[in-house]
């Protein structure tokens, strides 16, 4: 089916969806709304692979990947494109689906949190629907989503500042492990260059091995853990209750309190 997809925003997420659905040969004319649109856009625009800021049209299926503090602004000039028929499907933080209803006018709305691997279509993105959203619609959406990577759910709105919390901002927990473990490498002696060279692979190849692997990580980690040696030392200072279990259940707890009170703000 040909559907007419506008595409609000094409910045890095923006970006990396539209890429996607040319690569995927979408079927139907792709519309993109940025004022400033990166030479990569412009690009499929002078190739006529998209619309780039054509004059407002009704939309069969609209996405919004602009910054959650200018939608407000935007609102009523998306609300434009907007018909009974148009899927909306939106990727900003902490915009709710009730914010999405009220301000568009439609209660075809979806939510989903992608994470920042989507950008090399390696990310985990969370589907949020409303509970009447059909079969047909939900497997529309996640089709959408496929070129950032993996796509988890649909779940209900109340779960998804926890679940952001876990992929959300994950990226930036793995981010800094490699950056304590070097910090901890340098402080024992390792020069800084050579010690974020290897904390950085070694955080990468770890992430490729459970990739590739069909073990859990529990399973991954016991098995580079010799009895009495050395990664057991390591583990049982960073797992012992006081460190990385209560430590990171009390940030995912601080993540979840922020993202409902920068939810509030969008309202
Ligand atoms: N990046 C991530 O890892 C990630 C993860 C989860 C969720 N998200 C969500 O994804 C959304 C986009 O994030 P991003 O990282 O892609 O941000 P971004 O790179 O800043 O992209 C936003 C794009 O929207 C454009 N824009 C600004 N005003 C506009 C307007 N009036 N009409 C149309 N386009 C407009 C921006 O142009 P200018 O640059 O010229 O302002 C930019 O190209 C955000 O809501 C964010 O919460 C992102």
């Amino acid at each position: 089916m040909t559907q007419r997809m506008t595409l609000i925003g094409a910045g890095r997420m923006g970006s990396a969806l539209a890429g996607g659905w040319l690569k995927a040969g979408f079927g139907g004319a792709i519309d993109i709304i940025d004022p400033h649109a990166s030479e990569a856009v412009q690009a499929w625009a002078d190739r006529g692979d998209v619309r780039l800021n054509p004059d407002v049209a009704a939309a069969d299926i609209l996405v919004i990947a602009v910054k959650p503090q200018v939608f407000g602004d935007l609102a009523e000039r998306i609300a434009e494109r907007v018909v009974p028929e148009t899927q909306v499907l939106s990727v900003m933080a902490g915009v709710s689906l009730s914010t999405l209803q009220a301000k568009l006018g439609t209660d075809r709305v979806a939510r989903a949190m992608p994470n920042t691997p989507g950008l090399v279509g390696k990310g985990v993105t969370i589907l949020c629907t409303r509970p009447d959203t059909g079969e047909d619609t939900i497997a529309l959406l996640r089709d959408l989503l496929t070129p950032l990577g993996a796509v988890e759910g649909p779940i209900s709105e109340d779960l998804l500042p926890a679940a952001t919390a876990i992929s959300g901002c994950g990226p930036a927990y793995g981010f800094l492990l490699a950056e304590v473990m070097a910090t901890a490498g340098v402080k024992h002696g390792l020069d800084a260059d050579f010690a974020m060279r290897l904390a950085r692979k070694t955080v990468e190849g770890a992430g490729a091995l459970m990739e590739a692997a069909p073990e859990d990580a529990a399973t991954l980690r016991k098995n580079v853990t010799s009895p009495n040696g050395v990664t057991q030392a390591a583990l049982e200072v960073l797992m012992s209750p006081k460190a990385m279990p209560s430590l990171f259940d009390e940030a995912v707890g601080a993540a979840i309190a922020r993202d409902i009170a920068l939810s509030k703000e969008t309202e």
